[in-house]
């Protein structure tokens, strides 16, 4: 038997600890072999009844069988296992491998008694196969093990990693080609082609960053997420002072409401609360999760007066934010001028909208066009809103970078 080799991320699959195993990342970063090497290893040690699930099998070709096959032979292990057309058992241990396509109907039927699951290019899984799958998933100390590659923060797998943070039974990890000790020299020269190519799809395809439609996009390239910084006193900002901005929602949509200051140029967020199905008497204890909220002004939405004046006699210093024909494209111009925008990690709907503001793309032409799509556009008005007198003030004074450009000519 050759000796086997693994990156140091992989250690944890020979642990029983964990319940959740997220892997995710950019292509090429030995996630399915490391896994395969790992649960093959296993096999021969205990006696485990693995599970290998991908949403799309129409055959057994698309399985991780082939990649199984092939790292037992590469250890060395053939004469141990016996395997058929559709499953892979260790003669001495009795371990046994199958293969299903969760997007089946039926693909979970005679699995009991699984010890762990592994789903290979799990961004595919939809909601129904992942709510289906985890509660079958029982035995105590099973595990389950999931490799993808991210797509969009929209994905079912991706709100599991979400909901798993923090949790002390799940390992959460990004793995990248750098990751890879054992990275080929042939994906290196097609890693190297995109990177001159398209540097977004670059950070989608090899970084794993989500996938981004980027000339659409409005202003994800000016946020830094996921930071964690303390609320600066007010006389410590560049204007000595905080901005709140409020949007209401209507049926499905979200009312926000939002804090930011200017501190060194930049923008920051810190605070973005997302209320759905609001009441509107719920709105003020809304709002009171913010902090200052009852203290400093707050411009919000001004198509809704009624709301505004139920809020103002509630006690809150709000009023109607200006609009007039181009505010939105203003409002935008405006925040973009910043050096950036910094947002606080506490923010989750916040930022998946900072990486999702886009302008509407035409399907047949893919032109982008001069409309902001709507959906994830709450909290950005919330911010717009936020600033909009101050943009008012300084009209004229926001300048493009094309603008900028002829100016420094002179
Ligand atoms: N243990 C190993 N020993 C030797 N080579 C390896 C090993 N692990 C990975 N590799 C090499 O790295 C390449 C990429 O690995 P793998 O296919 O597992 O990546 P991945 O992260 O699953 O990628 P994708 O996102 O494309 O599915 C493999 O094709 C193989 O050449
Ligand atoms: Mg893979």
């Amino acid at each position: 038997m050759t000796e086997i080799q693994l990156p140091d991320w992989g250690e944890p699959l020979f642990e029983g600890w964990w319940r959740y195993m997220l892997l995710y990342g950019g292509r090429g970063s030995a996630k399915s072999h490391t896994v395969a090497a790992a649960l093959v290893v296993r096999a021969a040690m205990t006696t485990t009844r693995f599970l290998c699930v991908r949403e799309f099998q129409n055959s057994i070709d698309d399985s991780a069988k082939q990649l199984l096959e092939d790292k037992i032979y590469d250890m060395g292990m053939h004469g141990r296992f016996s395997i058929t057309k559709y499953g892979i058992e260790h003669k001495q241990t009795g371990s046994t491998f199958r293969f299903r396509g969760m997007s089946r109907p039926g693909s979970l039927r005679g699995t009991e008694g699984i010890d762990v699951v592994w789903g290979d290019e799990a961004q595919d899984f939809s909601r129904k196969s992942l709510r289906s799958l985890i509660p079958t998933i029982r035995k105590p100390g099973s595990q389950l093990i999931f490799t993808l590659n991210p797509q969009t923060p929209q994905d079912a797998i991706w709100k599991l990693i979400e909901k798993l943070q923090g949790d002390p039974k799940a390992v959460l990890r990004l793995v990248n080609w750098r990751d890879n000790p054992w990275f080929p020299e042939i994906l290196n020269e097609e890693r190297l082609r995109d990177l001159r190519r398209d540097k977004d799809e670059y950070q989608h395809i090899w970084e794993g960053q989500f996938l981004s439609r980027s000339n659409a996009l409005i202003m994800s390239d000016r946020c830094q997420l996921g930071l964690e910084f303390d609320c600066p006193p007010a006389w410590d900002t560049d204007d000595g002072r905080y901005y709140y901005g409020a949007d209401f929602g209507f049926a499905a949509d979200p009312n926000v409401l939002i804090r930011a200051w200017i501190k060194d140029g930049y923008l920051w967020v810190d605070r973005a609360v997302f209320g759905y199905g609001i009441e509107l008497p719920d709105i003020a204890r809304m709002y009171d999760a913010v902090p200052g909220a009852r203290d400093w002004p707050i411009l919000a939405d001004s198509s809704r007066p009624d709301i505004i004046s139920m809020l103002r006699n509630l006690g809150f210093n709000i009023e109607g934010a200006p609009k007039g024909p181009g505010s939105i494209e203003d409002g935008i111009a405006f925040l973009r001028s910043f050096n950036g925008i910094k947002v606080h990690r506490r923010c989750v709907e916040f930022q998946e909208e900072c990486l999702r503001y886009s302008y509407k793309v035409d399907k047949k032409t893919e032109q982008v066009l001069p409309v902001v799509e709507s959906g994830f556009d709450h909290g950005w008005d919330a911010l717009r809103y936020a600033f909009a007198l101050l943009a008012k003030s300084m009209n004229g004074l926001v300048v493009s970078d094309e603008e900028m450009n002829d100016l420094d000519m002179f």
